[in-house]
């Protein structure tokens, strides 16, 4: 029986092109899965689209001085380019923008809305007076409560992850203007995720405690375990699906109510222009559904889709939610404002043709189970010594030497050694093994699998050299052959998830009919007498100045991006000299510097402030080393109450100054300065 899939990738926001982060994040790991299923004969469904709504898309605009229409247009064009580029093999690419998903989410609200489902509430709501704007999500921006990151948004903190409404945040400010709103009265539409709660602690902490990745269970659990509460669906914006029920005027969805619901539309227009049957991919029990999204798209597929799904009631669950770490780039976090990224499209112009070396490269660094660093120095590595070492050299060497003795005929297998039996039935365990792998999510191992095949198969043909053979025991040289195009072939067929135009080229060399997966252990799967085609190279070497210009070309354009955001920087609010002459601003002397006990970031000082020697933490450990401050001298805000940090008390601020690049420096005072002397 064919196994019913429904498989969706997060859908991208249109307000930028997509980056190597999303390719190993998301749409990768949900394309060798999908591409598996679909070579397992499964029935699949794999949808994805442009999430074309919310904050995300007007602020672009803003910036760019374009319409949101405009960004949407512009960059779902590109986004949708890159994918096909990179092979990602959708069903449908739609678009939130349609009128078919416009019609789905509002049907959805809608029934929510007459089940009584939502809870209506009238509320104080922050507000930019100037701007005549109400400010939620990334329109406002303040400190985290939880990590005290001062860059925290009002939907969520993206460097401790917790998702947060705009009433948390300490010091709110406005994103667009920079001032503090005020607060103005709203209605919205809530869905009661509290609810839900005993629902969602049955369905996810008893019901996917081992079938659901860690990180992906752990995030729910503890989500649950703080408790939920009633989260607003609506928001004041003019850019969205309007609300369409009485009191909706001026009002739209929630980006994040109607983007998953982007899955069902997507569907729905696969069949409209397929004719395929959409609801069996939706309401058919036995269908399994699975969600690929990064880890910051965790709450909202787990808890508050569902939650909206099984308030619906037509629709089925999510079997699985393959939540995807982060992939940092060159030891540091990738940043679209900082410019610290490789696009997909610029890869493409720099390395024609090489989709299947990024999407190996990728594969092979997937952060699966947590963050992971691509380097070029990596890719290099894993490009010339995997792909053209082991993969590319063994394939070519078979099929040079098949071609070259016997005219490209597949010769006969003769008397078979210890080896040989050992080989073919070591070759005939990967397609299990690279199974068990995909079952489990496990891409990245699943991979492995497939290059352990190809490194089987380049192990054996070196060590059996057929070439030493060849003229004077022809047979034996037939024999290893044989075997070793038979891996190949294995390889054409359980290689094309991961590295699918590379499958496509060697099935062409093998001149390799239809081979069903299920029925490649084989050892006969190009049998004596077919006839094979010229060797071509599937893999190129990429050489040392190649790589040496990609991390050129990295550090300029971030440069070139930090001078054009220094310049930027808006100044802060107006202050008063009272303010000012508050601050008891004085030069210190450090004494000791110490590193702090888990985390990177932090150090313990002992500064000599004039008055006496206190303990300070300050946040440097990044860009400075202990012994370097020893007598350094600096400023100090030395009457700003004490904060406990990692336990210990910190008693003053060391003043630093912080570029573009959010590289620190320290305000120094001039030579001739002493501890304790006073700034006025
Ligand atoms: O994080 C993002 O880029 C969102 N646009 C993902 C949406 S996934 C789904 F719900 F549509
Ligand atoms: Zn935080």
């Amino acid at each position: 029986m064919k196994q019913k899939y429904t498989i969706t990738a997060a859908l991208p926001y249109t307000n930028g092109p997509v980056h190597i982060g999303h390719l190993a994040g998301v749409y990768i790991p949900a394309d060798i899965f999908s591409r598996y299923q679909r070579l397992k004969e499964n029935d699949v469904l794999f949808v994805c689209g442009s999430d074309e709504h919310g904050v995300a898309i007007t602020m672009k605009a803003r910036k760019e001085g374009i319409t949101p229409q405009e960004v949407v247009d512009k960059y779902n064009k590109i986004i949708k380019d890159s994918f096909e580029d990179f092979g990602i093999s959708f069903d449908i690419y739609s678009r939130t923008s349609k009128k078919i998903h416009h019609d789905t989410a509002q049907e959805f609200f809608v029934n929510l809305h007459e089940k009584g489902e939502f809870i209506e509430k009238t509320s104080q709501q922050y507000y930019d007076v100037g701007e005549n704007q109400f400010l939620a999500d990334r329109y406002i921006m303040g400190t985290c409560p939880h990590c005290k990151n001062e860059e925290a948004y009002g939907d969520q903190c993206e460097k401790c992850g917790t998702s947060l409404s705009p009433e948390e945040l300490i010091n709110p400010k406005s994103t667009i203007s920079g001032n503090k709103p005020e607060k103005k009265e709203t209605k919205h539409w809530y869905l009661p995720l509290d609810k839900y709660e005993p629902w969602l602690k049955e369905w996810i902490v008893d019901g996917h405690k081992d079938d659901w990745k860690t990180n992906v269970y752990g995030q729910c659990k503890s989500w649950i375990d703080q408790g939920l509460v009633p989260r607003a669906v609506t928001r004041d914006l003019n850019w969205g699906i309007k609300v369409p029920v009485e009191g909706g005027d001026g009002k739209v969805l929630y980006v994040w109510f109607d983007a998953p619901i982007g899955y069902i539309s997507a569907s729905k227009d696969w069949a409209e222009q397929t004719g395929g049957d959409w609801e069996s991919h939706w309401k058919d029990e036995n269908t399994k559904l699975i969600h690929f999204i990064g880890k910051d798209n965790i709450v909202f597929h787990c808890i508050i889709f569902p939650a909206m799904l099984k308030a619906h009631g037509d629709y089925i669950l999510p079997d699985n939610v393959p939540g995807m770490e982060f992939l940092n780039l060159e030891g540091k976090k990738i940043s679209t404002s900082r410019d610290w990224a490789v696009w997909l499209h610029e890869y493409l112009q720099d390395f024609p043709g090489k989709q299947d070396s990024l999407r190996y490269m990728l594969t092979a660094i997937a952060p699966e189970t947590k963050d992971n660093d691509f380097t070029w120095a990596d890719f290099q590595g894993k490009n010339n010594s995997e792909l053209v070492g082991v993969y590319g050299n063994f394939v070519n060497r078979v099929l040079v030497l098949i071609n070259k003795y016997w005219g490209g005929v597949v010769p006969e297998m003769g008397e078979l050694s210890a080896i040989d039996e050992s080989v073919i039935k070591g070759m005939n365990e990967y397609r299990a093994k690279i199974e068990s792998s995909m079952e489990r999510y496990r891409l990245r191992e699943a991979q492995q699998e497939m290059m352990n095949l190809a490194r089987l198969g380049n192990k054996y043909l070196t060590e059996e050299e057929p070439w030493k053979w060849y003229k004077t025991d022809e047979a034996r040289a037939k024999t290893i052959l044989y075997i070793s195009l038979q891996i190949c072939a294995k390889l054409a067929v359980l290689s094309e998830p991961f590295i699918p135009n590379t499958s496509a080229k060697l099935t062409e060399m093998l001149n390799l009919g239809k081979i069903a997966w299920n029925s490649v252990d084989a050892t006969n799967l190009l049998p004596l007498g077919h006839q094979i085609n010229k060797a071509e190279l599937l893999f190129e070497r990429i050489d040392d100045d190649i790589i040496e210009a990609q991390k050129k070309k990295l550090e300029e354009k971030a440069a070139q991006k930090a001078l054009e955001m220094a310049k930027a920087e808006p100044q802060k609010e107006e202050t008063t000299f009272d303010a000012f002459t508050k601050m008891d601003l004085r030069v210190g002397e450090i004494l000791e510097a110490d590193k702090m006990k888990k985390t990177k970031k932090l150090l313990q000082l002992k500064v000599d402030t004039g008055i006496d020697q206190r303990t300070i933490i300050s946040g440097i450990a990044e860009h400075y080393s202990p012994e370097e401050l020893i007598g350094k001298k600096v400023m100090v805000l030395v009457n700003l109450a004490p904060r406990k940090m990692r336990g210990v008390d910190s008693e003053g601020m060391i003043l630093l100054s912080e570029n573009a690049e959010g590289k620190l420096f320290f305000v120094e005072p001039s030579a001739g300065a002493n501890p304790g002397d006073v700034i006025a």
